[in-house]
This record gives structure tokens, sequence and C-alpha cells, in this order.
């Protein structure tokens, strides 16, 4: 953190919306800008969030659902309009919230006016926009690079006779950010939002920015790729070092923070990067020399670590190592492209990764629905939507599952979508149970602890910014950190294993417990130290 106040977006929470499933206004069984214009008051009141970020909601043909955008500066209509998306900002602004939107800079949609142009000659102005390449002689694709959603990332055109780069689906052509025209237009596209109002971007998939100039071949991978959730064999079997983390991505990046200071003046923006880069010292690389490129590059660790004490210390204390001075933390435990938190660890499990994400120096971003704990929809073969899992054939790859809708009450459409309106996704199997209007009358749900730690965070300045000092005195299978801020303290325990431990810290002699989650026990810590039951996570203020 620079001098001075810490910004809106270091002491608040992100809360990730994704419009198709968050709320049905108009009987589509599709979720809508109005429909989250109608859960402000959940977010901002009964939740207690500070910023929205809302993935795509651009006109698309829906191939990816919206991360194929065919117009970065219109609203689809099955979303709403821009009349009701500025409606959105000014109601969310009038709470004291923000607005992050998602940007899409790496492709567009195949119906986007600029890849139609563009394919329709090879001497179309447009042509340089996007990435064509001969076929090799055999007529195969110009590298053997293999995209994320498995194949190549390479299709062939018939009309211009040559191949076309998408790193993600064929409906998904890569934009050439090498070309000093499509920058501009792409700059422009975060002048037209920001002048709109919004308070910052999530930027998708920038660790694929850039790709290598002489299109070279990837080199064959042995082995699994530890760090990251499979993408099939195809995708494993490479070192993907020539369309991914690019050294030259920094200055498009630079470019797009430039824009956003721009409006720095009028209210702070930020800049939220999608990288899936789990080497840290390449990903601390995206603050910017200068921390001038992303003021949050996302931080997936937590996805994908084991859920014992000594690995989530361990990648917590090498983050907080790896983050360049001035630099701020974050941190995400779930989103629309990973199975749900709750089906990941457990349900007891979730509750301490939530206070961990509430408690950790730094900014969290909550995915809608794992503040009540929604497990993964279980969604029949025939219902499959997602492309990813369509086109490996596998249901293993579907993100459908932690797409699921809301669940609002225990109604057969879970007060998503009007009665008798079928949801474009079945709901979790437990919505009857798991939803906000049965957790609200509960004083021990997920929910409610949820709440909890978000006010008792709002309240405290050692854990909206304070220093994090992890403990080592600690028995195995806790994991321990102090939270400071001058005179307010607290002790964070968290347990990873089944069995009680008790714990006697020095500190903990004068202390109180704030909150435990299990949401049954406050009170003062007797000598006797403090006894922390299996999964169990305390905040304990200290005297
Ligand atoms: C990002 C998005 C993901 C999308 C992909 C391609 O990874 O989070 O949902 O499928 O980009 O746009």
């Amino acid at each position: 953190m620079g001098h001075g106040e810490p910004h809106w977006w270091q002491t608040g929470v992100v809360y990730q919306v994704y419009p198709r499933s968050f709320q049905d206004s108009n009987g589509d069984g599709v979720g809508d800008l109005r429909g989250v214009i109608q859960r402000l008051d959940y977010l901002h009141e009964t939740l207690g969030i500070d910023a929205i970020w809302l993935s795509p909601f651009y006109p698309s043909p829906m191939a990816d659902f919206g991360y194929d955008v065919a117009d970065y500066t219109d609203v689809d209509p099955l979303f709403g309009d821009l009349a009701t998306f500025d409606e959105l900002v000014s109601a969310a602004h009038a709470r004291g919230m923000q607005i992050i939107i998602d940007y899409v800079p790496n492709h567009c949609s195949d119906q986007h006016p600029w890849f139609v142009e563009s394919r329709s000659s090879r001497t179309n102005p447009k042509r340089d926009w996007f990435i064509w390449a001969d076929a090799r002689p055999d007529g195969s694709p110009p590298t053997n690079w293999i995209g994320p959603f498995g194949g190549s990332t390479w299709t062939w055109d018939e009309t211009t006779g040559q191949y076309y780069l998408h790193i993600f689906l064929t409906e998904q052509p890569d934009l050439n950010w090498r070309n000093p025209e499509v920058q501009d237009a792409m700059l422009d596209v975060l002048r037209f939002w920001l002048e709109r109002g919004v308070d910052g971007f999530r930027i998708d998939a920038l660790h694929n920015l850039m790709k290598d100039l002489e299109l070279r071949d990837n080199p064959p991978h042995e082995g699994t790729l530890a760090t990251h959730r499979t993408h099939g064999e195809a995708f494993d079997s490479q070192q993907h070092i020539y369309e991914f983390d690019l050294d030259d991505n920094h200055e498009p990046i630079r470019a797009m923070r430039a824009v956003l200071d721009e409006y720095e003046a009028i209210s702070p923006r930020v800049a939220i990067g999608e990288l899936h880069i789990f080497d840290l010292q390449r990903w601390a690389r995206y603050y910017g020399d200068a921390l001038d490129e992303l003021q949050l590059p996302f931080n997936f660790g937590l996805l994908n670590t084991p859920w014992n004490a000594t690995a989530v210390r361990a990648l917590v204390d090498a983050i907080e190592a790896a983050i360049p001075l001035g630099g701020w933390p974050n941190y995400v435990i779930g989103n629309h492209d990973e199975p749900r938190i709750v089906s990941r660890i457990g349900a007891a499990q979730a509750r301490t990764a939530m206070m961990l994400l509430l408690t950790l120096r730094g900014t969290p971003t909550l995915y809608y629905g794992d503040e009540l704990g929604m497990r993964d929809a279980i969604v029949p073969a025939e219902r499959m939507q997602d492309p990813w899992g369509i086109r490996m054939g596998d249901a293993q790859f579907s993100r459908d599952p932690a797409r699921a809708p809301m669940a609002w009450d225990d109604s057969t459409t879970g007060g998503f979508c009007a009665d008798g309106v079928e949801p474009w996704l079945p709901l979790a199997p437990d919505h009857a149970t798991t939803n906000v209007a049965a957790q609200s009358a509960d004083p021990h749900s997920m929910l409610n602890l949820t709440r909890a730690l978000l006010q008792l965070r709002r309240s405290s300045p050692a854990l909206k910014s304070g220093a994090y000092h992890p403990a080592d005195d600690v028995p195995e299978g806790v994991y321990a950190y102090r939270r400071s801020a001058g005179d307010d303290r607290y002790l964070i325990l968290l347990s990873f294993i089944d069995q009680p431990v008790t714990l006697h810290l020095p500190d903990l002699h004068d202390a109180e417990i704030a909150l435990s989650t299990s949401m049954d026990r406050e009170g003062r810590v007797g000598a006797g130290g403090v006894e922390l039951r299996g999964h169990e996570g305390l905040v304990v203020r200290l005297g």
C-alpha cells in the first residue's frame, strides 16, 4: 500500500455476479441486469459487499456465454440495454457500491463486424486486426499449439485460404494486439465504459494477449502441470511458452492501465487481470515494474492448493513475499470457471476457507452463492451447456455445475426465475435448504457466517488493511496469523484437521473470541488457552 488512506479496491470485498445465473427478471430462464438491480439490497444490506464484478453482458452469440463479444459497447438484449446498465451503475453508486465489468481483450466473437470484415478478403483493411497465417506445406496449421478447450488453436478459412488463430473456441478469433489500430480501438472501449461511470475492469485471459511473432511450435511437456487444473492430455502435453505469458504482454497492459489512470482524478479505478500463472515471480511481474500495470493480478493459488495447513500457509507466505513493494495482495476461492468450493473441499472446510478469504491481507473476491456454501449442480448430459465440456465430450471439463442459478428461496425455481419457467441450468441439488431465505433465518448458517465476517472486516482497520504475521508456534494442522493496525489486533486460528487441538499462545491470555466458523461461541479466552474443534476457525480479538 502507498501512503495515505487505502483505496476502496484494497479495503473492499468484490462479489462476482455471473449475470446469466443471478436473477431472471423477465421470465426467460436467464438472469439479466434488471435482476441484478432487484438484488442490490441483498448485496448491500443483507450481505455487505463493496463492489460487484459483472461477467460479460455484451451482445454475443453466446458460444462461450458472453466471452465471445460481438459488440464491446452495448448490452445483449438477453441481459437488458444500455439504459438498464446505466441504472444499475447509478443504483449501485447510490448505495456506495462500485461496479467492475468484464473486459475481454484477447478475442472477440467471429460475428464481431471486425472479424466479419477481416475474413472477407486478404486485402481488407481489418485483415491484420486478427492473426492470419499460411498453412504449412503439408496443409497443417501454422503451429502445434493446443488451446485450453482442446484441439488446435487454428481454423482454416476456405474463402481466403489462410488459418486464423483462436486460443479458445473457433468462434473466438484472437485480436492482434501488435496492431496499433487494434490497441486504439480496444482502449477506446475502456473509455466508453469509464465515461459511463464504471469503477474498474476484470480483464479476461491476459496471459494469452501476445503471441510469438515467429509463430514457433511449443516444446513438449512431460508429466502433469502440477499447479494447474487439467485441460486434458493434449493441452498438458505442451509447454505453453509461445502463446502464454510472453514478456511483451506487459506493454499493452500498461497502455490499458494508463487509460484507467486518465480517470483516476475523478475517482479511483481498478484493473484486475485474469492470469493463470502459478510461478509467483512471473505472476508478480503483472503489477508492473513501476506498479503501472494491474492493481490486482488475480491470484488463483487457493483454487489449486491442497487443503492442509502447511500448504495453505506456504502459499500465502510465498505470495506475501513475491508481491513488489507497494503492491496489494488478493485472493479467490471460487469463480465461474472452477468447481464450487464446497464441492472441492467439503462444507466445514468451506467455512474455514471463507474465514481465511475474508481475514487475509488483500482484496477478496467472492463468487456468487459461495456465501451460502452452494454446491455444484448436477447437470444431466443432455442439458450440458458449457462449450468446454461439449467440445471435450467429457462432463469433467464442464463448468456448468458452478454456474447454477442463485438459490434465493425453497421454491422449485429457487426464486431465480418465475414459477413454471425453466432456468437455463438446473439448480443445485440442495437448493431447498441451501438458499438465502432459509439461511437468513438460521443463526448458524454459512450466510450468517459470511455476513458476520464481512461486518467484522468492515469495522476493523487491522482486518481491512493491517499487517499480516504468520504464527509459528501452533500445533500441526493449524494455520494461524495475526493482523494488526495500531491497537487493533486480531489472531486468526484455522483448523485443517478433524480432531480438536488446544492452543496456548502468549497473547491468547487476554483475548476474546470475536467469531467462530460454527457461529456458536464468543467470549474471553481463559488461562487454559483455547480449544479449536475439527475444521473450526476462530477470529480472536487481542487485548
Ligand atoms: C476466461 C474466462 C472463461 C472463458 C475464457 C475464454 O478464462 O474466465 O470463462 O471461457 O476466458 O474467454
